[in-house]
């Protein structure tokens, strides 16, 4: 069974959805550790409530190297097989990224390459787009922008705010990002240079 690490900072609503897809075996994985940079994160305190083996490793007075050396020996220690950024507002030093080569992923509210970096849903609100979505895709050094694994699409209303844009985005992040991981997990794609295909037996 494959192991997950969830990397999270804040309300962990994706990782609660992971959570739940393999607690109902819709996902056949299983979360080997939930690690926050924040102790006040609320899903943080789920992953305790749910018995998950939950970390807290603060960054503050750490260099950004100096913290996600700690992450990656927490990783490494609960022997990850994929780990998983769920909301988790840091940017990864190159040398996390390459502690774990093709084996990290996140997820996005817009379809990448549009509206990478904070506040996704507000910059395709004002941008004007009439369709964003979400993206969910390999991290590499670069923010927002390896190579994608899967995308919904969400069409934007006239009458949209960011909260009722951001609502009907998280609910295909919720279905998207499980989706994804079993893609990863099962073998069912890989990468070639920078896209996400089907495996040849998939084919
Ligand atoms: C999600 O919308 C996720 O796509 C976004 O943060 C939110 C976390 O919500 N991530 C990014 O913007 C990363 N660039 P959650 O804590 O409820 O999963």
């Amino acid at each position: 069974m494959a192991r997950l690490g969830i990397l999270l900072s804040g309300r962990g609503s994706n990782f609660i959805a992971i959570a739940d897809h393999i607690a109902s075996g819709k996902l056949k994985a299983e979360i080997a550790i939930v690690i926050s940079n924040r102790g006040d994160a609320p899903g943080i305190e789920v992953a305790r409530q749910r018995g998950l083996h939950a970390v807290v490793i603060p960054s503050k007075g750490l260099t950004r190297e100096a913290h996600d050396a700690q992450i990656i020996a927490a990783l490494q220690s609960a022997k990850v097989d994929l780990i998983c950024l769920a909301g988790y507002m840091r940017l990864l030093s190159p040398a996390f990224v390459r502690a774990f080569p093709q084996r990290i992923i996140n997820i996005h509210p817009s379809l990448l390459p549009a509206f990478p970096g904070l506040e996704a849903q507000k910059q395709a609100l004002e941008y004007g787009a009439k369709i964003t979505g979400c993206t969910v895709h390999f991290v590499d050094e670069d923010l927002d922008h390896g190579p994608i694994i899967l995308q919904r699409a969400v069409q934007v209303l006239d009458e949209d705010d960011v909260s009722s844009l951001s609502a009907r985005i998280l609910h295909e992040e919720h279905l998207a990002y499980s989706e994804a991981i079993a893609m990863v997990i099962n073998g069912d794609c890989e990468i070639r240079g920078r896209c996400v295909k089907k495996s040849p037996r998939q084919r």
